[in-house]
């Protein structure tokens, strides 16, 4: 760019208006997040699952403001989640994910980054100012510790992992589990990644250890225990494979490098570590994980790491790293204690 001011209206200088409108939309980008995020929680998507419906239906139906409710179809059908075809609107299989009957639903996900994660998003310049969680500054507690005195909100966090678990799933259900019996999924939320674990390779056995009040409502599944404690203190002894998905990632080195012992310590003879996270290129180049990484940093001080960041982590914590499989959502890196 030239430094030259942008002419306005910009229009008269087709690469500044390009830019122009680029900015602008990510911008916005706050607006779609919650205009979907309104609209969800109305029950429009659940509506339109059952069929297309005008927006004078959906409004008497709901309970909104017919008008409001046109403009708000008309923007989200605009960003792909609606179509519109003789005044009835139906979902796009964009759309369809945010259903709340679907395995996968981001329902939830929307909700808790509309929520409190949104609130602490207005503060991330103390993250970067400081290099720490902004969610403590403005919500008086860390994030677990505060979820723990609310249930409810529990709910909804445990709700939104469960959502991306399918997602996340996929690299390790594509591995061979010959000869593993039984699988300790440490942070392993409400169970749902093990479920879909246990229900692909009938011949395990699980353990979900996670923080005492994260509970499936599902209930478990079957062949699969849940133990209550603290991964900074110890976890259960004797899995043949020690699963660590997206737990990592919401840590500092020095946090996760205590996580990695308690496993270590637990692991017998001839057990695995899996561990489930992104890893972000080491030359910068674009990659999902960067936003990823500034919303582990806002929210709980931790990050995503590079190959080697993970190896030097996985090192100081008395692993050996013997394997790194990458995938398109998630990669897999197989550790052995050294
Ligand atoms: C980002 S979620 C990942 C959940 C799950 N592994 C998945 O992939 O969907 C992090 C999990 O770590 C758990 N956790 C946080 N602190 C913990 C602690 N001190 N001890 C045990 N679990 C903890 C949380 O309750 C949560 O379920």
């Amino acid at each position: 760019m030239s430094g030259e001011p942008v002419p306005w209206p910009p229009a008269a200088r087709a690469p500044e208006v390009t830019a122009y409108a680029g900015v602008r939309r990510k911008i916005m980008g706050a607006v779609v997040a919650q205009a979907i995020h309104a609209v969800t929680e109305l029950g429009v998507v659940d509506r339109l699952a059952a069929g297309p419906a005008t927006a004078a239906e959906l409004a008497a139906d709901l309970g909104a403001d017919v008008d409001a409710l046109t403009r708000f179809l008309r923007a989200l059908a605009g960003e792909g989640l609606f179509t519109v075809a003789a005044g009835e609107y139906a979902l796009t299989p964009a759309g369809e994910l945010l259903r709340s009957d679907v395995p996968g639903s981001l329902r939830h996900l929307s909700r808790l980054m509309t929520g409190e994660a949104y609130r602490v998003w207005e503060e991330a310049s103390l993250s970067l100012r400081t290099g720490g969680p902004a969610f403590e500054p403005v919500f008086g507690a860390p994030l677990f510790a505060w979820l723990a005195d609310r249930p409810a909100r529990q709910a909804e966090f445990d709700r939104a992992q469960a959502g991306l678990a399918g997602m996340r799933a996929q690299p390790l259900l594509a591995r061979s589990w010959d000869g593993v019996g039984h699988v300790v999924d440490v942070g392993g939320g409400n169970g749902m990644l093990l479920g879909l674990l246990l229900a692909a390779h009938p011949w395990l056995r699980g353990t979900v250890f996670d923080r005492p009040g994260v509970t499936s409502e599902a209930g478990l599944p079957p062949r699969c225990r849940r133990v209550e404690g603290d991964f900074f203190v110890s976890v259960p002894a004797g899995g043949d494979v020690y699963l660590l998905a997206q737990i990592l990632h919401d840590w500092d080195d020095r946090r996760a490098v205590q996580i990695l012992r308690a496993c270590h310590a637990a692991m017998p003879a001839g057990a695995r570590l899996l561990v489930l996270e992104q890893v972000v290129p080491e030359d910068g180049g674009p990659h999902p994980a960067h936003l990823l990484d500034l919303h582990m940093l806002v929210l709980l001080g931790g990050r995503e790491r590079t190959e080697p960041g993970w190896r030097r982590l996985l090192a100081a914590g008395g692993f050996e790293v013997r394997a790194v499989t990458p995938g398109e959502r998630a990669s897999v890196i197989e550790a052995v204690p050294a």
